[in-house]
């Protein structure tokens, strides 16, 4: 399937795994890639530059596919090294960035000259409109249902990528609730060029995520996730769990006077301990509604085949009625 999003990013299928903290490492990304989509090494995962910088070897070597580097950039005092991450992806001869959080305005002319393309995440039409005018070639529309942040305004794609298929010059994918066909042809409906999946890729068998949180995951039903944050201002949808329970509880209990410290035990460096030791209690991490969809673990290629194959059948069934 050829698409606006295939011919930019050089890609078979318009299938993009999203940048994901402790799971975006170069296992998942070439195995997304070698399957015909675009796998994405998240950078901030990688402790220092020189760190992402043999990440992106390890991919290379894994991989003689296109794929791409996400760099979110927070709103924190205390930044990363950006330049130096920039530094590394450029060096490393990666083609593609998924940029998130802040608008890449600073890093755009940089990434520009160095022939990379970049597509940004956002979670509203005027943030994709301000990402179209400082320069990003495309746009990744993160819907409510998503995993992760979704940021505050709450519109689920249903209106999201219309929404954006109105305003919107350049193109963009859909982001958030993506599982399957259904998922892709009803994106490409909406507009859409293609599909951006978060929590569906971590339950594939390459995903470098301790066994219980993919088992977590097609155990999860649609019902099962929260948002965490809001008071802050810094809402993710989590997957529930005791500490999901006990941090809400703080939220409700403070209210408006909650304030990072106070929850700080419940989300403050719990990655290691869930993706890695699969310590499935141990605090709040991003997960999709999308989990009700999820109900097997099977490889990127065993994944990406059958969206694409399926996705034929669907186009079939559509053309009938078209034609009854
Ligand atoms: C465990 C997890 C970690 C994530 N970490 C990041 C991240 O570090 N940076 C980022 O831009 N998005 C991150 N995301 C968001 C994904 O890239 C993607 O936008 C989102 O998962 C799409 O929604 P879905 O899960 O319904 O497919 C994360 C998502 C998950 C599930």
């Amino acid at each position: 399937m050829q698409t606006k999003i295939t011919k930019l990013f050089g890609i078979e299928h318009p299938i993009i795994q999203g940048g994901m903290h402790y799971v975006g490492y170069a296992e998942l990304a070439s195995a997304v890639s070698n399957a015909g989509g675009l796998g994405m090494i998240t950078a901030l995962t990688q402790k220092t530059p020189a760190d992402l910088a043999n990440e992106i070897a390890r991919c290379r070597d894994m991989t003689d596919k296109p794929f791409g580097v996400n760099v979110t950039f927070l709103p924190t005092v205390n930044a990363p090294d950006y330049p130096a991450i920039i530094d590394a992806i450029i060096k490393g001869g990666v083609k593609v960035v998924e940029t998130a959080g802040n608008n890449p305005v600073e890093v755009l002319p940089i990434l520009k000259e160095h022939g990379i393309k970049v597509i940004h995440k956002c979670t509203a039409v005027r943030h994709a409109l301000k990402a179209q005018k400082i320069g990003c070639d495309a746009v990744s529309v993160d819907g409510f249902e998503c995993g992760g942040h979704p940021g505050e305004d709450d519109i689920p794609n249903m209106i999201l990528l219309p929404r954006a298929a109105d305003e919107l010059e350049i193109p963009f994918v859909s982001s958030g609730g993506q599982a399957d066909a259904r998922s892709l042809i009803a994106s490409l409906a909406m507009g859409a060029e293609g599909m951006n999946m978060g929590t569906r890729f971590i339950a594939t068998q390459e995903a470098p995520v301790h066994q219980n949180v993919k088992e977590a995951i097609v155990a999860a039903s649609e019902l099962d996730t929260r948002l965490v944050m809001r008071p802050l201002r810094n809402t993710e949808r989590v997957l529930t769990n005791s500490a999901v329970e006990r941090l809400l509880d703080k939220e409700r209990e403070l209210g408006a006077n909650l304030k990072f410290e106070d929850i700080i035990e419940e989300v403050a460096g719990v990655y290691p301990r869930i993706m890695k030791e699969g310590d499935m209690e141990a605090g709040a991490w991003s997960c999709g509604m999308v989990a009700g969809l999820i109900n097997d673990i099977p490889t990127c290629k065993e994944l990406i085949d059958r969206i694409m194959h399926e996705a034929e059948a669907i186009t079939a069934r559509l053309q009938k009625i078209g034609n009854a």
